[in-house]
């Protein structure tokens, strides 16, 4: 969507092509005066995309990823996926048996350049194209070029700065932040991202 939005053409992937149809038809019709390149597709469709995102519920990456695998080959797919659930009022983080989503997917897809980025979007900003975000994007990865062409991409939405964050371990650390987050936007009211500060270039 926010790839859409500065004009990078993107398939919007669904198990079911119509309601990829459906979602597709709500963002040009919340958007009208923007002529967003868009396609919806089935899952497979989606994986031919020269860079792919996986974005479904933690509990749904492996099944989506794994029948893809061969049409995922050498391409960097990125996994925004964070493994969480509610343990009371509360959003707390569940530890994956690989210790994080991007680790399971880069397991599941061996001939991948599995790249882990988005984690900590708040779901309101990240899906509105009227008010740019204010953010640094934490991507990590153990393939150095493909974590510098997401750092690239992430540079290019308007008001997110991509930071390389290690390899694919961090991941780890950056999934589990996420319930931490959503915790402060709860309480607080707002859709609080993360800025890290030091580093070369100024703080934005
Ligand atoms: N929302 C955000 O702003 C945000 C920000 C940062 C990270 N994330 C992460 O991104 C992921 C997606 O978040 P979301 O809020 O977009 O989730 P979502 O709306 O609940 O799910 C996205 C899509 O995933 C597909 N899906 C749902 N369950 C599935 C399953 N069991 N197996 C395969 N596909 C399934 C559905 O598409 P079809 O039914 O059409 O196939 C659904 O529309 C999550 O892991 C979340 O932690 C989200």
């Amino acid at each position: 969507m926010q790839f859409a939005g500065i004009g990078i053409e993107a398939v919007v992937g669904s198990r079911a092509l119509g309601r990829a149809e459906e979602t597709v038809a709500s963002l040009r019709q919340r958007w009208p005066g923007r002529d967003l390149p868009l396609t919806p597709g089935e899952n497979q469709a989606a994986a031919a995309a020269d860079l792919v995102v996986v974005a479904t519920p933690w509990d749904g990456v492996l099944a989506t990823v794994a029948p893809l695998e061969e049409t995922l080959r050498g391409k960097v797919v990125v996994s925004m996926a964070n493994a969480l659930t509610r343990l009371g009022r509360e959003m707390v983080p569940l530890l994956p048996p690989t210790g994080s989503i991007t680790v399971a997917v880069a397991r599941a897809l061996p001939g991948s350049r599995v790249v882990g980025a988005f984690h900590h979007m708040p779901a309101g900003p990240w899906s509105d194209l009227d008010h740019p975000m204010d953010a640094d994007v934490m991507v990590c990865s153990d393939d150095r070029a493909a974590q510098d062409e997401v750092v690239a991409l992430v540079d290019r939405l308007p008001g997110l700065r991509g930071v390389a964050t290690g390899g694919l371990g961090s991941a780890l650390a950056i999934e589990a932040l996420t319930p931490a987050l959503l915790e402060v936007n709860r309480r607080y009211k707002t859709h609080a991202a993360i800025r890290l500060t030091g580093l070369p270039g100024g703080d934005s």
